[in-house]
């Protein structure tokens, strides 16, 4: 299959309706259909589909650098402008999966000089779609990273978006950007969007639920984990769930994003970046979210 740009692109069918839609350049998937009629993500109408800028939108894969800590290596690291391989594609009862791989290369050993093996993995079931990334050192030295689900969510007015389930936890606020002596915590049991927003929840939790005009849309659950050697895992007390939307100034500041589109999207992010995680050899990181659409 290919998409747009003449790129290749994987489809998952399931056969109870739902869809989605995955790119190679990226692994990133551009479209999740519970049903024929509803689009949960968002990709902006200005989205380049030219191998060389991430797409903007759907859920690019933020790997191994979360903004720009490393000036050598672009924002949000090379996962989300990477081609990545299809390695399996498997349809059972009740699950259509695809797998993909990235693996490092002489040029990503030019920005980060450690071996690895990523496998992201997209599992699609009647009623949900899970994105499983599982990060490995494949090298003899430890290495230390950052890594995110960037999920862009299509919501009908951002005006009417309540989000639940970062109330009691601390964060940090990319729009303030002071530096401050202890976080803030949020107080909201419903946190709404009426400005930039760009933070940094160290949620330590695991689900945010998207309501809209009061309904409950859509849940997205998330869990990170450390996988021995040995297949023992640990799970990570506090992974983090960025909140971000560029309103109206950095909206018309970016060159593949409407000036309106910010009204028609909410980026909920799980992810390890308020911290690098460090891995030994032959130890793996595994992040993974289920987007679970409701009413
Ligand atoms: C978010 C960051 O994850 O990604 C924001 O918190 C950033 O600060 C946004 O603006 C988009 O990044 P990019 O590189 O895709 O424009």
């Amino acid at each position: 299959e290919t998409g747009l740009g003449g790129m290749p692109r994987v489809l998952l069918k399931h056969k109870a309706g739902a869809t989605a839609e995955v790119y190679n350049f990226g692994a990133t998937l551009t479209s999740y259909k519970p049903t024929p009629e509803r689009e949960v993500l968002f990709v902006s109408h200005k989205a380049l589909f030219d191998g060389q800028k991430a797409i903007r939108g759907g859920v690019p894969l933020v790997f191994p650098q979360f903004g720009q800590p490393k000036k050598e290596m672009a924002q949000h690291g090379f996962a989300r402008t990477s081609h990545w391989e299809l390695s399996d594609t498997a349809v059972t009862e009740d699950v259509v999966r695809a797998v993909f791989h990235l693996t490092d290369t002489e040029i990503t050993r030019m920005l980060w000089p450690f071996s690895f093996l990523l496998s992201y993995t997209l599992s699609l079931t009647a009623q949900t779609l899970t994105t499983s990334l599982r990060i490995e050192n494949k090298g003899e030295a430890p290495f230390e990273a950052q890594a995110l689900l960037h999920t862009y969510l299509r919501v009908r007015d951002i005006g009417q978006v309540a989000l639940r389930g970062f109330q009691h936890h601390p964060f940090v606020d990319k729009v303030a950007a002071q530096a401050v002596e202890r976080l803030p915590t949020e107080t909201r049991n419903s946190v709404n969007i009426a400005q930039e927003t760009d933070r940094v929840y160290q949620t330590g939790a695991n689900e945010i639920t998207l309501l809209e005009g009061g309904a409950e849309r859509v849940k997205v659950e998330y869990t990170a984990c450390t996988v021995n050697r040995d297949g023992s895992d640990e799970a990570l007390p506090h992974p983090d769930c960025v909140l971000w939307n560029p309103w109206v100034q950095k909206s018309q500041a970016m060159a593949d994003f409407g000036d309106r589109e910010f009204q028609e999207m909410v980026c909920l992010e799980p992810g390890i970046v308020s911290a690098f995680y460090s891995l030994a050899p032959g130890q793996a990181f595994l992040l993974e979210q289920t987007i679970r659409p409701l009413g």
